[in-house]
């Protein structure tokens, strides 16, 4: 059994604001009545992660996703339970758990935006006390995984948004963190990009062990990296189990587009007739719909099925996809794993 490198237990966290009034009447009233608003941003959410997972942490805009990684990387404190990262509580122990972790924020760079690249990594050296070898070491792997070296000289300001997550990345990552928090990493990158960064991430994983947890809205990053995903909805945890269960619960339904050999014709009642109930047939200009649960049926079942009925030119199998089933999730609100 590895070590669980995270622990949150029935972790909330509360805004209070203060709510404004529109125009100059409200602004007067603003002086004499402050009226407090409470938002819940992280409403009760409790998980383990192990060493080494790369763990997707998904919702929509608003979620709480961004709250709960501040509040992991110390920079937050919450309202009640606890968070424990590495053994440590992160908001109590600032210092020591900046040791333990790299943080990536997509929206906007840790860098510092006048000096070179490299200067910044020196700094970053002098800092996090990385010996010589290991710094070397290191830069050295992140040239290979990242490409740093063609803007390695210039200073951030200058970067394309891809170097400089590439360059961010690869900052978070100089003294070698047990945790590595990606919130939002891949916002705004091109596809070429984008794969660079999440087949670096892989290889970083693989190399150090570095546990990995990444926020995102987009689900091809998370089918490409990670084996476990967790969902949260208004501020409470709806899912938290593996990407192929998710597929596997929430992924059966399936339809087979045909398309029928020349002037073929065949009537709904004939379909009816050879086919099972639980097959759903729609016929279409030149061939057919079919719906089905893969729970009933495989789609060589069904195929066959078909094609004994009917001379066949072409099939198109469209499969749920992630997002559907993810955006399912967020309507119904199944309470998974809680
Ligand atoms: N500093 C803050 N003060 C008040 N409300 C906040 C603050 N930070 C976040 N919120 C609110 O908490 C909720 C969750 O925000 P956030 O964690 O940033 O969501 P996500 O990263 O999933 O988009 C949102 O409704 C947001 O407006
Ligand atoms: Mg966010």
């Amino acid at each position: 059994m590895k070590e669980n490198v995270i622990e949150l237990k029935n972790v909330r966290k509360e805004f209070v604001t203060t709510k404004h009034y529109p125009g100059f009447k409200g602004a007067v009233k603003g002086l004499f009545t402050k009226e407090k608003m409470r938002k819940i941003a992280v409403d009760d959410v409790s998980f383990e992660i192990k060493k080494g997972e790369i763990v997707g942490y998904i919702g929509s805009n608003g979620a709480g996703k961004s709250t709960t990684i501040k509040m992991m990387s110390g920079i937050l404190t919450p309202t009640s339970g606890s968070c424990l990262v590495n053994g440590l509580e992160p908001y109590k122990e600032r210092k020591k758990n900046a040791k333990n972790i790299g943080v990536v924020f997509g929206q906007r760079t840790q860098l510092w935006w006048d000096l070179p690249l490299s200067e910044t990594y020196t700094v970053l050296k002098e800092i996090y006390e990385v010996s010589e070898q290991d710094f070397k070491e290191r830069l050295d792997f992140f040239e290979q995984v990242l490409g740093l070296q063609e803007f390695i000289h210039n200073t951030v300001r200058t970067l394309s948004l891809g170097q400089r997550m590439r360059a961010d990345l690869a900052a978070a990552l100089l003294h070698n963190p047990k945790v590595l928090y990606l919130d939002e990493p891949t916002i705004g990158l091109d596809i070429v990009v984008k794969d660079k960064i999440l087949q670096a991430i892989r290889e970083i994983n693989k190399k150090y062990s570095t546990t990995v947890i990444l926020t995102t809205h987009d689900i091809n990053d998370i089918e490409k990296l990670c084996q476990r995903i967790i969902i949260i909805d208004e501020g409470k945890k709806i899912y938290d189990d593996g990407l192929e269960h998710l597929k596997k619960d929430y992924g059966y339904n399936c339809t087979i587009y045909f398309e029928w050999k020349d002037r073929m014709e065949v009537s709904q009642e004939c379909m009816l007739q050879n086919m099972d109930e639980k097959i759903e047939f729609i016929k279409q200009e030149r061939g057919a719909q079919v719906h089905f649960s893969k729970k009933d049926f495989t789609i060589a079942e069904v195929i066959a099925k078909v094609m004994g009925i009917v001379e066949v030119r072409d099939v198109q199998i469209q499969e749920t996809e992630l997002t559907d089933i993810v955006k399912k999730i967020y309507q119904s609100g199944v309470r998974k794993g809680l």
